[in-house]
């Protein structure tokens, strides 16, 4: 691994900052999902008992450089402590007076949380007076946000800069799994890339095509693909001014030998509503008084066959709009299939990004993939074949 870990440094009676992405999703004040808490527990746990003082760090929604009480990181400490098992104390700041009495009072294997770093303009900035006041309260740094690994704030890159960095346990997890996804993949690759914009997905396409040997294309963009091939897609999501760009795309994938599947039948309905009455039509037989809301059948059952014959899938975006009953039947089917060769150790499945977890989630097999990431935008830009800052710094010098 190119990485420092966790194994390559002795933590005894160290102040350890741990970069923890508790950016939970929270709705009427109520954290909805505690995935992020519970990935970078095994961290937390390994650090405590091998007697380092844990301080954690974290962003926590959008404040914009300003104390905002609602985004305060407090709650979500409670809900750590209560998953963890032990106390976590919390300090109303993550840099100043209010964040080094807190340290100063820690014994080794104490954990503490820090206020969330947006509150402080500098973070965002990467402002390096700011990434000093952070690294004043460590002796070393270890990053556990792949999912901020993105953003080249004072916690993810510029503390990393200041202190000796090492990945911790789940950024280890996550690199490893990426990297056997499409740095050095068993082959043949494919990946399923679905959702509803090919105006978003631009540059991840570009970059599959040169790595992948299949490409699945499901959601609203592939409604753009078949439109720009003549296909009617009657009153179907689609992207009229990115026409040339599907064709583009589809002679790209021919030159470099990359197969692009897209959906030979659809489900379509007059209303995009739970329980619409909807039926199954080729896709060159839309109705031109219908939409396309997911891929038929037949289209699951092509991915299922090709399924059978890869060693290593990326999965990125629902095939349909798999919130809506029955709309999520294909999303469900091929996650299913996807699940099952994995299981049976004949397939890799590294899986991420925005809405993917939730599709994966509803099918019931987030924990029957290889790897689901929690990360979302950062997920994205490494499938775009960019560099994430958060992870570049840590890089074994
Ligand atoms: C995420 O939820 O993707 C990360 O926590 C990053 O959050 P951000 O998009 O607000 O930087």
């Amino acid at each position: 691994m190119a990485f420092r870990t966790l194994d390559d440094v002795e933590v005894r009676g160290k102040r350890v900052l741990l970069r923890a992405d508790l950016n939970v999703p929270v709705h009427d004040g109520a954290i909805t999902d505690t995935t992020r808490i519970e990935r970078v527990l095994p961290t937390i746990r390994e650090l405590s008992k091998k007697g380092a003082k844990v301080i954690l760090l974290s962003h926590f929604a959008r404040p914009k450089g300003k104390v905002v009480p609602e985004m305060s990181l407090a709650p979500v400490g409670k809900r750590l402590a209560e998953l963890f098992g032990h106390p976590v104390s919390f300090a109303k700041d993550c840099v100043g007076p209010d964040a080094k009495s807190a340290v100063d009072a820690m014994k080794d294997g104490d954990v503490l949380l820090l206020e969330n770093t947006r509150f402080h303009a500098g973070e965002e900035k990467n402002d390096a007076e700011f990434s000093k006041a952070l690294a004043a309260n460590g002796d070393i740094y270890v990053d556990d946000a792949f999912s901020a690994a993105h953003r080249a704030h004072a916690s993810t890159e510029g503390v990393a800069r200041i202190l000796p960095a090492y990945a911790g346990r789940l950024m280890e997890a996550e690199l490893k799994a990426l990297s056997a996804a499409l740095e050095n993949p068993k082959r043949p690759v494919g990946a399923v890339v679905g959702g509803s914009k090919i105006s978003t997905k631009l540059d991840l396409i570009g970059n599959m095509l040169d790595r992948v040997d299949v490409l699945f294309i499901g959601g609203a963009m592939a409604n753009t693909f078949l439109s720009a091939q003549g296909v009617k897609v009657g009153k179907s999501l689609e992207e009229k001014d990115m026409h040339d760009t599907a064709r583009k795309i589809t002679e790209l994938a021919q030159e470099k030998g990359c197969k692009l599947v897209l959906p030979v039948d659809a489900v379509v309905a007059r209303e995009f509503k739970a329980g619409a009455e909807s039926s199954v039509v080729p896709v060159n037989q839309v109705p031109d008084d219908t939409m396309i809301l997911d891929a038929g059948p037949k289209t699951a059952e092509l991915i299922e066959k090709h399924l059978a014959d890869l060693k290593t899938l990326v999965w990125n975006g629902p095939l349909g709009a798999f919130e809506i009953e029955p709309f999520d039947r294909a999303t469900v089917d091929v996650a299913r299939a996807a699940a099952k060769l994995t299981q049976e150790g004949k397939l890799l499945t590294v899986a991420g990004g925005g809405d993917t977890v939730s599709a994966l989630r509803h099918a019931g097999v987030v924990d029957k993939m290889s790897y689901v990431s929690t990360a979302g935008g950062a997920f994205l830009e490494w499938l775009e074949g960019k560099a994430l800052p958060g992870v570049e710094v840590l890089r074994a010098k």
